[in-house]
């Protein structure tokens, strides 16, 4: 069969992504086996945590697809104090997450480069620098990376959304402060740096197409990226994409458009951490664990204090805005089982590719 012969090539071209990412049925099967011997065999079974701190809905962009852009005035703005940050921090130490994710709202300013270094080295020593820390703050400056890569953050989350310019264009305004060129050297600046490097892109975006995707993957390859996270686009009413949800495709059909973008890219890059995007859990209860199934190894529990969950709605649907950090824990265990992983406690879990890369 034409498709098990793709499978089997030691270097996958265009043509070969967009056949893997239109796989159905039988096909599909045979992907997602492809993708799980690979897991196994550079990665291993284990999944780790990196618990989520949403810690700022404030921002200072206006992304079309997002919730929480400066645009909607729609959204209850709030910010985490230090206090509470440090103590979502403890509680991820505590229960031996292992690593953290800050994330929030884009804001560029040296009060905030200020409070961020200082968030950082208080996580630090209030765990002994156990936790790993992961960003994710948007396009800064250099120095500014530097600067919070001193104070103890070692790995950044930066999605390029789509590899593709075009498309870029069409879903944030064209201006200044949202240019493709940036969002690329900002990537650049942190690998170069030293963090491990993580991208993504988001999947059934309007007027996207499975050439793009294919190319998205392609990009990922070749900007040697350690780390991804890519999930489903879920329209929000309150954005201005929302004007074309009905040229959208199909809920589930973008759920499973994820699952092969996952399966794909894991064959392709062997070693990388790929994290369980929460968006697909907003679509089937279980989608984080299928992801996991098929290729994924680590997955972002949500440690923000739940009275501020439901203001950081990216999307609509978010799920777990409403239970404590405590009960996701307990059922994490159960559901990492049944996607046939094991949860690596109070490990970092790095990306073999980025431990690879330095050597
Ligand atoms: N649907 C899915 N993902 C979204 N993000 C923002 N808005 C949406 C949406 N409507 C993702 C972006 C961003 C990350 C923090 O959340 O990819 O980088
Ligand atoms: Fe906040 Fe895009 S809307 S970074």
């Amino acid at each position: 069969m034409e498709f098990e012969k793709i499978l089997k090539k030691e270097k996958l071209e265009r043509e070969d992504l967009i056949a893997m990412l239109s796989a159905k049925g039988e096909e599909r099967k045979l992907l997602f086996e492809k993708a799980v011997e690979t897991k196994l065999k550079y990665v291993g079974n284990k999944v780790y945590f990196r618990g989520l701190v949403e810690f700022s809905n404030i921002c200072s962009k206006d992304c079309y697809y997002c919730g929480i852009r400066k645009g909607n005035d729609k959204v209850a703005r709030y910010n985490l104090s230090d206090k509470e940050i440090l103590d979502a921090a403890t509680y991820a130490h505590e229960n031996r997450y292992g690593s953290l994710v800050l994330q929030g709202g884009e804001i560029i300013s040296p009060a905030f480069t200020k409070r961020i270094e200082n968030l950082l080295k208080k996580i630090k020593k209030l765990s002994n620098k156990g936790l790993g820390i992961t960003l994710s703050l948007g396009e800064q400056s250099r120095d500014t990376y530097q600067r919070w890569m001193d104070a103890g953050a070692h790995r950044y989350l930066l999605r390029i959304e789509s590899s593709s310019r075009e498309l870029y264009n069409k879903i944030h305004p064209v201006n200044e402060h949202h240019e493709f060129e940036t969002r690329y050297d900002c990537l650049r600046t942190l690998q170069d740096l030293g963090y491990q490097t993580g991208t993504g892109v988001m999947i059934g975006l309007p007027f996207q197409t499975i050439e793009q995707l294919a190319d998205d993957i392609l990009f990922m390859k070749d900007f040697d990226v350690d780390m991804v996270g890519m999930g489903p686009y879920i329209e929000h009413h309150d954005t201005p994409l929302y004007q074309f949800k009905d040229q959208l495709l199909p809920i589930k059909e973008r759920f499973d458009l994820t699952l092969n973008m996952i399966a794909s890219l894991r064959i392709v890059m062997k070693d990388i951490n790929i994290a369980a995007a929460t968006a697909l859990q907003a679509i089937d209860p279980i989608g984080r664990e299928k992801a996991v199934k098929i290729g994924a190894n680590i997955i972002m529990p949500n440690v923000t204090p739940g009275l501020f969950r439901n203001d950081y709605a990216l999307y609509e649907n978010k799920p777990c805005t409403d239970e404590d950090p405590e009960q996701c824990l307990n059922c994490m265990d159960v559901r990492i089982q049944l996607a046939d992983g094991e949860i690596g406690y109070g490990k970092w879990g790095d990306s073999a590719h980025y431990v690879r890369r330095k050597k």
